[in-house]
C-alpha cells in the first residue's frame, strides 16, 4: 500500500540518502544518472524491432559468448550516462574487457559501478523480458583512478545495488540496503513511480525456475532436489511449477514477487557454473537479502565470496529462504 501520494524514483533516492546526515548528495547524483540511462535503454529496448539493433555483431564478449548489437549499446549508452559525472573512479563490465576507466578529461568520484548491460541477451530478438543489473560499491584506494582493488570487493560491501527490467512495462529495482523497492515506468510523463515498496518474499515456492534440458549435466543431489519439487505433496505446496524464461533478472523479478527458486548449478559443462559474480549475483543477492531471502553458491553466502578476478563465475542459488536453504541440504547430502 502506497502512504504518499506519487513517489518519483528521484524524490525516493533524495529521502533515502537523507537519512544519512554526512550525505553530500553524490550519490543521488548517481543514481540519478543510472535512471536517465534506464530511460534511454528501455526506449532503445522498444524501438529494438524498429531500429537497426536485432542480431549478432559477430563479436564474442570477454567469456566467450556471441555478442548482440544491443548488448554494445546498452554498454555504450550506460558508460556515456556516467563516466562524466564525476560520480564514480571506474566502472566494469561483463561486455567490457577489463577495466572501464574514467577518461582523463573527466573528474574522478568515490564511487565504483559494476554492470551487466543486457542480461538475457538471448531473448533480445524475440521480444521476451531482458533486464540491466548493477552493483554500486564505494571504493577502497584513497584517490585517482580506480583500479581492480576497487572492483574486486565482496558483495557484502555493496551500497546499492538493483536491476532494470524490460518488461511488459519497464521497472526499476534498487535497494540502499533500507528494504527493496520497485518503481513503473511511466513514459507518458518520463518518470519511475514507486508502484511497490518495500518488498518481500515469500517464505517458500510456488515456483522452481533452472534449466531442465541439462538434467544429466547436474550432480546426483541436483537432481534429486528437481525430483523432490516434483513431487506430490499438497502439505508442503508440491509438485512446484516450472518457470524459466533464461533471463536471469526476469526469473528472479517474478520469483521475488510470487515466491520460489532460482538456480543456476555447477554442471559438467559449467564447472564453475554460468553466472558471474560482479556482474550478476553479487547484486541479486544484495536484493533478494533485502527481501528476506537467500543467495548461496550451495555452501557459501554469495554476498562473502571473494572475487578472483573480473570474470568469476559462481553457481547460483536464490530466492525464498526455505526453498534456498532446502536445496542446500540436498546438495550437502549428495
Ligand atoms: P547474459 O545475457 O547477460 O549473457 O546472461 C544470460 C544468463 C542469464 O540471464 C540466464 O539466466 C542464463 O544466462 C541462461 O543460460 P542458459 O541458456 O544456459 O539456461
Ligand atoms: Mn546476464
Ligand atoms: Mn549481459
Amino acid at each position: 500500500m502506497i502512504k504518499h501520494g506519487i513517489m518519483t524514483l528521484q524524490r525516493h533516492i533524495m529521502e533515502q540518502e537523507r537519512k544519512f546526515p554526512m550525505a553530500t548528495g553524490e550519490f543521488s547524483g548517481l543514481m540519478s544518472d543510472l535512471a536517465v540511462a534506464a530511460k534511454i535503454l528501455a526506449r532503445s529496448v522498444n524501438k529494438a524491432g524498429l531500429i537497426d539493433v536485432l542480431g549478432f555483431t559477430g563479436d564474442e564478449n570477454i567469456f566467450g559468448e556471441e555478442v548482440k548489437k544491443l548488448d554494445i549499446l546498452a554498454n555504450e549508452t550506460i558508460i556515456h550516462a556516467l563516466d562524466h559525472s564525476g560520480h564514480l573512479c571506474v566502472m566494469a563490465s561483463e561486455e567490457s574487457d577489463g577495466l572501464i576507466e574514467i577518461p582523463d578529461y573527466h573528474p574522478v568520484g568515490k564511487y565504483v559501478m559494476l554492470f551487466d548491460p543486457l542480461d538475457g541477451s538471448s531473448n533480445i530478438d524475440v521480444n521476451i523480458s531482458i533486464g540491466t543489473i548493477f552493483s554500486i560499491f564505494r571504493r577502497v584506494t584513497p584517490s585517482g583512478k580506480g583500479t581492480l582493488a576497487d572492483v574486486l570487493q565482496q558483495g557484502n560491501q555493496q551500497v546499492a545495488a538493483g536491476y532494470v527490467l524490460y518488461g511488459s512495462s519497464t521497472m526499476f529495482v534498487y535497494s540502499t540496503g533500507q528494504g527493496l523497492h520497485g518503481f513503473t515506468y511511466d513514459p507518458s510523463i518520463g518518470e519511475f513511480l514507486l508502484s511497490n515498496e518495500d518488498m518481500k518474499i515469500p517464505e517458500h515456492g510456488p515456483y522452481y525456475s533452472i534449466n531442465e534440458g541439462y538434467y544429466h549435466r547436474w550432480s546426483e543431489g541436483m537432481r534429486r532436489y528437481v525430483s523432490y519439487l516434483k513431487e506430490e505433496d499438497p502439505a508442503t505446496g508440491r509438485p512446484y511449477s516450472l518457470r524459466y524464461i533464461g533471463s536471469l533478472v526476469a526469473d528472479f523479478h517474478r520469483n521475488l514477487l510470487y515466491g520460489g527458486i532460482f538456480l543456476y548449478p555447477t554442471d559438467t559443462l559449467h564447472p564453475k557454473g554460468k553466472l558471474r559474480l560482479l556482474y550478476e549475483a553479487n547484486s541479486l543477492a544484495f536484493l533478494v537479502e533485502q527481501a528476506g531471502g537467500l543467495a548461496t553458491d550451495g555452501v557459501r553466502r554469495i554476498l562473502d565470496i571473494q572475487p578472483e578476478d573480473l570474470g568469476h563465475r559462481v553457481p547460483l542459488i536464490i530466492g525464498s529462504k526455505k526453498d534456498v536453504e532446502l536445496a542446500m541440504d540436498f546438495l550437502r547430502e549428495s
